[in-house]
């Protein structure tokens, strides 16, 4: 069964700031409830990952931690940022459960001003919506690949159709066109590898179902052969 992540809470009519307060209420509640189980992975990151050698991962805006525990699973080395105390701490128990806290960091971080210091082999970001613009936050995160990386963006579509609109559950600036993010990828430097959109329905844990619309973006950065960073000396 798929299951849906968190996606009830925005109202599409309200026009709130993506901030820590409201992350950290939208989670908070269900870290208290232990709502979180050990979900399944996101299918496109399952997808679009498994032809990489695993290294170095950052999950920018991980929530609690599904597919940073994924990733850790099929032997990456991962950094899950949130910017939600709630989050990451539901995360970091669900890590401890599955043993392997040798392969996770949880950094609490906006990742709209953070700077890391270092750069990933893999960067991926599912859904995350801050309080910048989609694109900015994008360009940003991407900024942190290493030559030879990979960027996967996982965003909710903006299918410019008021009709599909009308299907989300998301307010108008969480969303973001194919085109807009492939253009991102058209700059020098950076190969698109995956350019798609889908339609998928899923199941939250409460039983009930959404549709979504999802953007489903992977750029390779040109540059040498992936490289471990664990290897660079971090
Ligand atoms: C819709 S949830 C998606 C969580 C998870 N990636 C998933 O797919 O289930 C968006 C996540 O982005 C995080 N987030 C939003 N703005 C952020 C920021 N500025 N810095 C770090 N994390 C942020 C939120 O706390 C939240 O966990």
């Amino acid at each position: 069964m798929e299951h849906q992540h968190e996606h009830e809470s925005p109202d599409p009519h309200d026009h709130h700031a993506f901030d820590r307060d409201y992350w950290e209420e939208h989670w908070a509640p269900k870290a208290r409830r232990n709502m979180q189980g050990d979900v399944p992975v996101h299918p496109y990151v399952e997808e679009e990952t498994r032809d990489l050698e695993p290294a170095t991962a950052l999950d920018a805006g991980c929530g609690t931690g599904s597919e940073a525990i994924w990733l850790a699973r099929q032997g990456w080395q991962v950094t899950g940022a949130d910017i939600s105390t709630s989050a990451l701490a539901t995360a970091h128990n669900r890590e401890r459960e599955a043993g392997l806290d040798d392969r996770l960091t949880w950094v609490e971080t906006d990742l709209t001003t953070w700077d890391p210091g270092l750069r990933w082999d893999l960067v991926v970001t599912n859904y995350a919506h801050p309080a910048t613009t989609q694109l900015a936050f994008y360009q940003r995160i991407a900024g942190w690949v290493v030559p030879g990386g990979t960027v996967l963006i996982v965003g909710h579509l903006d299918a410019q159709d008021d009709a599909a609109v009308g299907t989300h559950e998301h307010p108008r600036e969480a969303m973001v066109t194919l085109s807009d993010i492939a253009a991102l990828f058209a700059a020098p430097g950076w190969t698109l590898q995956t350019a798609r959109e889908n339609v998928r329905r899923v199941t939250a844990p409460d039983g009930s179902e959404t549709v979504l619309h999802d953007v489903i973006v992977r750029a390779r950065h040109a540059g040498e052969e992936l490289r471990s960073t664990r290897d660079a000396g971090r």
